[in-house]
């Protein structure tokens, strides 16, 4: 077993990780994982309830993974692909195509989400550019929504704490209120209410102008905010809408893309037809760093022409063999074992569990498609009241969980934390992370004086 007490020291000393506040900090470091378990350096196991970040999808360990990692660096380790190619890079892209519906034929990679979304604004930008429009600059974002941490992603945040220390942000972002039924911006009731929502999109267009409006960005499923699956409705009026006012639809799918939300893509859940589409996450399962936009067959061609038209964006390592091989490799373990299809199987299974905690106090809402839930915590069940950040009730119970052997992550402005574990996760190892949510939960319960 590995020194800690070095290590840990290093750690403080010189490891400035993101989102974290160092001051106070007391290190866990992991050191090795398999399947469904991390381990960190003291021999404690956890269940990696949150797939490292939503991103190890086929589970820690697959040596199919580091075997094609191996078999390219010995070809090709390092090769750009600037007016280029590389063998995996483009079989990556024909086999994501392969993958997404209709005419979503085309791939530009990245290595990342957040870079993924920054190319996705740019080219739209720029498409309507070479279409002589422009002025279609603006683009719509919705509250609670998590888009990376990019300038460009941090402008279409809906996270205020995410957002406001680093105004002034670019111009031209508008923000709609989210598709959150448990807390609806309209104070409306789901199925009595008009769809405000998705309404909101044609009111936004109208106030701004649909010529200077031309990109809608959203995550199918609001993930970061809070685990929030939109209503069936949502998706098909707001792609009305867009495709009435000539606004392209891009929808962010860095976390549900390649199964987590039990289809291939949530899109084709959710009922939305994006012109263009976001991934990352599960196209490596972080094995590599790895991402990638979609587009639609209109899109791609509206790049086509002389140098002027050309989509001038990208980085140095975008379409990097060994990060390809990776994907690649990822992607030919969700086909043969039919991961996408068991976690839709063993996300029902989870979902059921899960929604045993409503029998809490302090559970205010359960929800999640998949294999993605988020539990949200309320002072008071009724009036959905929130605790007050220095309660943090959330929190507590994450720390209870992560005592007893499970990593759950906190999210949705610190009231709530998701659940979102390896689609090879047993339904014994679900029974246990829910039994130990219940356990952590009870015992914050009793801290509180519920
Ligand atoms: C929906 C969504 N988009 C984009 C990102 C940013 O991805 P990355 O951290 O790879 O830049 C994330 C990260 O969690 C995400 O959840």
């Amino acid at each position: 077993m590995a020194d800690s007490r070095p290590l840990a020291d290093d750690f403080l000393g010189h490891l400035w990780p993101p989102f974290t506040q160092m001051a106070g900090l007391e290190p866990t470091i992991m050191e090795r994982a398999d399947g469904a378990v991390v381990y960190d350096t003291e021999g404690h196991a956890y269940i990696d309830a949150f797939a490292s970040l939503w991103t190890v999808n086929v589970g820690h360990g697959r040596k199919e993974i580091f075997d094609a990692i191996a078999a390219q660096a010995e070809k090709l380790a390092v090769y750009h692909i600037f007016q280029i190619g590389n063998v995996p890079s483009i079989r990556l892209a024909a086999k994501v195509a392969e993958h997404l519906p209709g005419d979503l034929n085309h791939v530009f990679l990245t290595l990342g989400g957040g870079e993924s979304v920054e190319t996705a604004v740019k080219m739209a930008r720029q498409y309507w550019r070479n279409k002589g429009q422009g002025a279609k600059y603006m683009v719509m974002y919705r509250d609670r929504s998590y888009h990376g941490t990019t300038m460009t992603a941090t402008s279409a945040q809906g996270l205020p704490m995410n957002r406001a220390r680093f105004e002034p942000l670019l111009p031209g972002f508008i923000k709609l209120g989210a598709p959150y039924c448990y807390r609806c911006a309209w104070s409306q009731t789901y199925g009595e209410c008009d769809m405000e929502c998705a309404r909101a999109v044609e009111r936004e267009i109208a106030f701004y102008g649909a010529e200077n409006v031309g990109t809608m960005l959203g995550e199918t499923m609001i993930g970061t905010g809070g685990v929030i699956p939109p209503p069936p409705e949502y998706w098909p009026m707001v792609c009305r809408t867009c495709k009435d006012s000539d606004v392209l639809v891009v929808n962010d799918e860095v976390i549900t893309g390649f199964g987590r939300s039990g289809t291939w893509f949530g899109f084709e859940q959710f009922g939305s037809d994006p012109d263009l589409v976001t991934m990352a996450k599960g196209l490596s399962s972080g094995y590599l760093p790895l991402g990638a936009v979609g587009a639609r067959d209109h899109v791609f061609d509206a790049f086509l022409g002389g140098p002027a038209e050309a989509f001038m964006s990208g980085a140095t390592y975008d379409g990097h063999p060994l990060c390809s091989a990776a994907g690649l490799a990822n992607l030919e373990i969700i086909e043969r074992e039919n991961l996408v299809e068991r976690c839709r199987e063993v996300g029902s299974y989870m979902q059921e569990g899960l929604a045993t905690l409503l029998a809490h106090p302090i559970v205010g809402d359960v929800r999640g498609v998949g294999l993605v839930a988020g539990i949200e915590y309320v002072a008071d069940k009724a009036t959905k009241e929130w605790f007050p950040p220095a309660v943090g009730a959330a929190a507590k119970v994450r720390d209870e969980a992560f005592r007893r052997g499970v990593f759950v992550r906190l999210l949705g402005g610190g009231h709530c934390h998701a659940v979102a574990p390896p689609f090879i996760i047993t339904t014994e190892q679900i029974d246990q992370i829910v039994r130990v949510l219940d356990e952590s939960i009870a015992t914050v319960e009793k801290q509180l004086g519920y």
